[in-house]
């Protein structure tokens, strides 16, 4: 089955946010602050009012009233404090895009800088333990005794692995079109993950009740969490609007991004595995320092996979977080699970090594009964069978032991697996179903961010109510059907096909039309630990003399439930794959610490994997039967496929040269 907008898409008939059209539309340019730190003195308005097409200029000398119990991101113009470099302290309205950038430029702003700190390090005094970490988990796991675990133990590893600052990077960056209707309304046509929750968003913002408010964003050109929650772009759209009495249009540049859209908290991990004679785990501690801004606490769950991996009698998993002059970090792909396990992963590999011991087999040895943290059984747990299905399709064996030691001619070889998990959610859902001409119409406010999920929606209803996916039409992107979350957590699928299943056996119930509410269908969900897990191959080639490092082989083998869709799994996956290989090799944003902004903020510098950096990654999954989870049973697969690469190619380095590289990314320079 094809993408159902497909032909939409590739004819450019498909509408983003930016390219929605209304009569009289201004757009407005956003001004950031080039402090870290410190306080607004003066904006020169008047002058920049006097430029030739412009409408309004926004800022704090004239403050708009908004929600107070909101994120404080959003609350735009509220007063001369500077938080991290970027932040948006001004704005330009005016009859052109053109217009509205050139005099957002011109507006002279003078600051009163203060000493900032933007350097996240191990021993920062002002380090502190969050009450919980995202979304509500604990912020610190113990059981056992970890000392006398690694006391006993035969071999230890204690290795620290650091992960950089990583951006995410949609081809669409973010845009919002605000339009006041007369009857005060609002309608934001914005890039969204998820348009029930952006319309509430941007309602208590603006201090309006959320029925005034309609975000429609029938297509949206990637997100990876970024666009999981409102971003200031939306607010500013609308109070630009209001300012100028017309309809506004905000386009995010890719520079402006990088401040005001998000992140992925840099990372430093300390990583001590205890094992017995023969390879079972006597401890695991994993202790975290990560950062947040001054602005507002975001505590990544980065041990959240350490939690759920491997048996081990004494287990310790720790998070502490500095408030810096930075902009707050966000989600990106498998936020916690995807940095955590690089760490986890990658010193697997090395106890592995220094036990003697093929780095399959040590994971077999400490699979685990049931959830290690919690002690609830799994709905499935098919690890072990990844990693047998991935080490016959990948011809893991015979693989030599020792680092270093193939070579083809100015090539280093080397192979290294990883396992990967990621949880299994979903959330309460609403939608509806009905008759529509010769053929049906299924109406949620989903997103489709490129993945495809209006496609897979379309086959469940199909499947759902016994007739053709061409009869049936689905609706999504808009917070004016049914409410759903976002998409987000790899929950999408889980969550919307849920609604929509109990929507179309209502319909063939009542013959015209249905409703489905899942809401307590959630809430009775068993106690059980849902996870996908999956296993990563990697062969890397590396240049002896510049570093270089090549990735000429990548497999993922995942059990994810059951698939729905296996062209869109496939993409999802090899997609996630691919991010996954850009964070191991490319992938970092470069912090500088003077004026305390980033430095890389463009794809030319930033560096995002290319066709020509993956010749070869492929993606499969065993079929899994797990009648735990939905009507589906299937488990998420937007953000498995990112998890474990980053170890895997690290530990395919480390066996093709013996250099074990604990810092991400492996650039040249860290190989010579
Ligand atoms: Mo994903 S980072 O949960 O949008």
């Amino acid at each position: 089955m094809n993408r159902v907008e497909g032909l939409d898409k590739v004819t450019g008939r498909a509408t983003y946010a930016y390219e929605h059209t209304v009569p009289g539309v201004a757009y407005a340019h956003a001004v950031p602050s080039t402090i870290a730190r410190g306080r607004i003195r003066s904006i020169d308005t008047a002058a920049v009012l006097a430029i030739p097409g412009v409408l309004a200029v926004l800022s704090g000398d004239d403050p708009p009233e908004l929600g107070e119990d909101v994120d404080p991101e959003l609350r735009l113009f509220q007063g001369r404090t500077v938080a991290y470099h970027g932040q948006i302290v001004a704005a330009v309205v005016a009859e052109t895009l053109e217009i509205a950038r050139d005099a957002a430029g011109a507006l002279r702003i003078e600051y009163d800088a203060e000493p900032h700190d933007v350097r996240l390090r191990p021993d920062h005094p002002g380090l502190y333990r969050p009450e919980t970490v995202n979304p509500g988990l604990p912020t610190d796991v113990e059981y056992g005794d970890v000392a006398a675990g690694l006391a006993s133990a035969v071999v230890t590893v204690d290795a620290t692995y650091t992960t950089p600052v990583l951006h995410n990077n949609p081809i669409e960056p973010h845009a919002a079109l605000a339009v006041w209707e007369e009857d005060g309304g609002l309608t934001v046509y914005d890039s969204t993950q998820g348009a029930s929750a952006d319309r509430d968003a941007i309602a208590a913002v603006l201090r309006l009740p959320p029925e005034q408010v309609r975000v429609v964003s029938p297509h949206v050109g990637g997100g990876f969490g970024c666009k999981g929650t409102t971003r200031p772009s939306a607010i500013l759209a609308a109070l630009a609007a209001r300012a100028a009495g017309r309809p506004v249009k905000v386009a995010v540049t890719r520079q402006q991004m990088f401040d005001v859209t998000g992140y992925r908290t840099p990372t430093i991990q300390r990583l001590r595995l205890g094992a017995d004679a023969v390879g079972r785990l006597t401890a695991v501690a994993h202790d975290i320092v990560e950062q947040t801004s001054t602005v507002r606490e975001f505590a990544e769950q980065t041990a959240a996979g350490t939690r759920v991996m491997y048996a081990t009698p004494n287990l310790r998993t720790t998070h502490r977080l500095v408030r810096l002059d930075v902009p707050t970090p966000s989600w990106m792909r498998a936020p916690g699970e995807c940095p955590g396990m690089y760490a986890l992963e990658s010193a697997m590999d090395e106890l592995a090594h220094a036990a003697g011991m093929d780095p399959i087999e040590l994971r077999v040895v400490n699979e685990p009964d049931t959830e290690p943290e919690s002690g609830l059984p799994f709905s499935s747990r098919n690890l072990i069978a990844c990693l047998r299905e991935g080490a016959h399709r990948f011809g893991w064996d015979p693989r030599h032991r020792d680092p270093g030691v193939r070579r083809d001619g100015r090539w280093l070889v080397g192979t290294g697996v990883a396992a990967s998990t990621y949880p299994s959610r979903r959330s309460a859902a609403q939608a509806d179903a009905a008759i529509d001409g010769d053929g049906f119409v299924v109406r949620i406010a989903a997103a489709d961010i490129g993945t495809g999920a209006r496609t897979a929606l379309t086959r469940i209803a199909a499947q759902t109510l016994g007739v053709s996916p061409d009869r049936v039409r689905v609706e999504v992107g808009d917070s004016a059907l049914p409410r759903a979350p976002l998409a987000g957590g790899s929950m999408g699928t889980a969550s919307w096909g849920s609604a929509v299943v109990k929507a179309c056996e209502g319909l063939l119930k009542n013959g015209e039309h249905g409703t489905g509410d899942t809401t307590e269908d959630v809430e009775a969900d068993s106690k059980l630990a849902r996870h996908a897990f999956g296993a990563q191959f990697a062969e890397v080639r590396v240049d002896v003399d510049t570093g270089e490092v090549r990735v000429s082989r990548l497999l993922g083998v995942f059990a994810a439930g059951r698939i729905v869709d296996p062209v869109l799994a496939r993409s999802q996956l090899i997609g996630g794959m691919t991010m996954g290989l850009g964070m191991a090799l490319m992938e970092g944003t470069v912090v500088d610490e003077r004026f305390g902004d980033f430095l890389t903020d463009d794809l030319a510098q930033y560096h995002v994997a290319a066709c020509a950096d993956v010749p070869d990654v492929e993606a499969v999954w065993i079929d899994e039967d797990d009648p735990h989870l939905n009507p589906m049973g299937a488990k998420g697969i937007g953000e498995i496929g990112i998890v474990g690469t980053a170890a895997a190619i690290a530990n395919a380095v480390f066996h093709a040269t013996g250099r074990r590289v604990r810092d991400l990314p492996i650039t040249p320079d860290k190989l010579l």
